[in-house]
């Protein structure tokens, strides 16, 4: 037992329902684990427009940097689409990334064995899938200056974002990508358009530097966005780390999500730097998937992302191996019935609600233990 601080932001659309059914989980885990946490709840995204007239109060982004962890639901939704560009609900998130620096975003896609059926490609292509999408979250076109929409003198606009990375953001992120590997199979893919950009010209030399320097015993690969859009649908199995910049980090997690069979599936974890004296991060967990406005309000959401984010959390910010693999381990055996929720590509399988899904993933952990 201890006082962990957890903040937790459902969000928008289906973040409230998955946050919900993961607080199931967190509840199971302090009654059952012994694994307590103070949770508090704050607004963020369309929510907190809606109360206090903007997407993340100060308030709320020191809370976020006080607390051990952050659950995040999901932000955004058409109700916000015509506000001004600042006012959206995604700058809540691009703001707690950024000021909590949180610069290494941690994508794992992997293929339940269960679920090998439900891919979007062939059973032997993704059958014991296991990549690590690291994408670079504090950077690039994401954040860089200038940026706008300016008057041109025939009347029309030109919209206009920059792009560009400096040698330590690459190098940290970098870094962490040599660590995971060295933990996993030991490759690493750098991905970049080194052969248009010339943010990828820095990229790829600072990366193939940094190998040499300090990826000994770790295969090393240099591949451009394009092709690598490519090779995660011809031939997965091919990638275990792939490090990227935020914006093709962005593309490509959303492409290898279907390889699993729903981008429901997919957890992240967003990771700032380790304080040398404390040994603690600042961090953030995060489903890869959106506020599906489609779906929400309808009880139909799929809770693993989200559960899995929550499974990220107590590994990588608390160190609780055991209760992360327990949770994944219950995730694991209750797909292994059949249970589906809709999102999932499944033939023949009946479909079930989100609030079902979750109570048999309870059942499952209460057999576990
Ligand atoms: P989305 O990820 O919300 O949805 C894409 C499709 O996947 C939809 O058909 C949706 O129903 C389905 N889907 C996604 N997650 C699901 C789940 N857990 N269970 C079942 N089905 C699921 O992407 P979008 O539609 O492009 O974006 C919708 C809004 O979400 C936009 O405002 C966008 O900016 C925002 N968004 C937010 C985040 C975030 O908060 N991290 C991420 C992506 C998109
Ligand atoms: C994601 C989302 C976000 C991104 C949006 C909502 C800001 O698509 O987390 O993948 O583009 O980073
Ligand atoms: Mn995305």
């Amino acid at each position: 037992a201890s006082n962990k601080k957890l903040l937790v932001l459902p969000g928008d659309g289906i973040g409230p329902e998955v946050v919900g059914e993961t607080l199931r989980i967190v509840d199971w885990m302090a009654k059952k684990r012994s694994v307590s946490f103070d949770i508090e709840e704050g607004l963020v995204g369309g929510a907190a427009y809606d109360a206090h007239g903007t997407a993340l109060t100060d308030e709320t982004m020191t809370d976020a940097t006080h607390a051990d962890a952050v659950l995040f639901g999901a932000v955004g939704g058409p109700k916000y689409d015509d506000l001004p560009f600042e006012l959206k609900p995604e700058r809540g998130l691009l703001r707690l990334r950024k000021e909590m620096d949180l610069f290494a975003n941690l994508r794992p896609a992997m293929v339940f064995p269960s679920m090998v059926e439900n891919s979007s490609l062939k059973p032997e292509l993704v059958s014991g899938l296991d990549i690590m999408i690291l994408r670079e979250l504090t950077g690039g076109v994401y954040f860089c200056e200038p940026r706008g929409i300016e008057d041109l003198p025939d009347g029309s606009k030109r919209g206009f974002d920059t792009q560009a990375y400096t040698t330590p953001e690459i190098e940290r992120i970098g870094r962490v990508a040599f660590d995971l590997a060295r933990k996993r199979r030991g490759k690493v893919t750098s991905v970049e358009k080194a052969n248009v950009m010339m943010s990828g010209v820095l990229w790829r030399q600072v990366m193939t530097a940094l190998h040499a320097s300090e990826g000994e015993g770790l295969e090393y690969e240099n591949m451009f966005a394009d092709n690598c859009a490519m090779q995660l649908v011809r031939t997965p199995k091919q990638f275990d780390v792939i490090v990227t910049d935020n914006l093709f980090g962005d593309i490509l997690s959303d492409c290898a999500a279907m390889l699993t069979g729903s981008l429901g599936m997919l957890p992240s974890a967003s990771l700032g730097a380790e304080d040398p004296t404390t040994g603690k991060r600042h961090a953030l967990y995060e489903p890869v998937h959106g506020s599906a406005p489609d779906i929400a309000g309808k009880g139909m959401a799929n809770p693993i992302a989200e559960m899995l984010s929550f499974a990220m959390l107590l590994r990588y910010s608390f160190d609780m191996g055991e209760d992360a693999d327990l949770l994944e381990k219950a995730i694991d055996n209750v797909l292994a019935g059949g249970m589906r929720t809709a999102d999932i590509m499944a033939t023949g399988k009946a479909k079930v609600s989100t609030a079902t899904m979750t109570d048999s993933i309870l059942k499952e952990l209460d057999k576990l233990v």
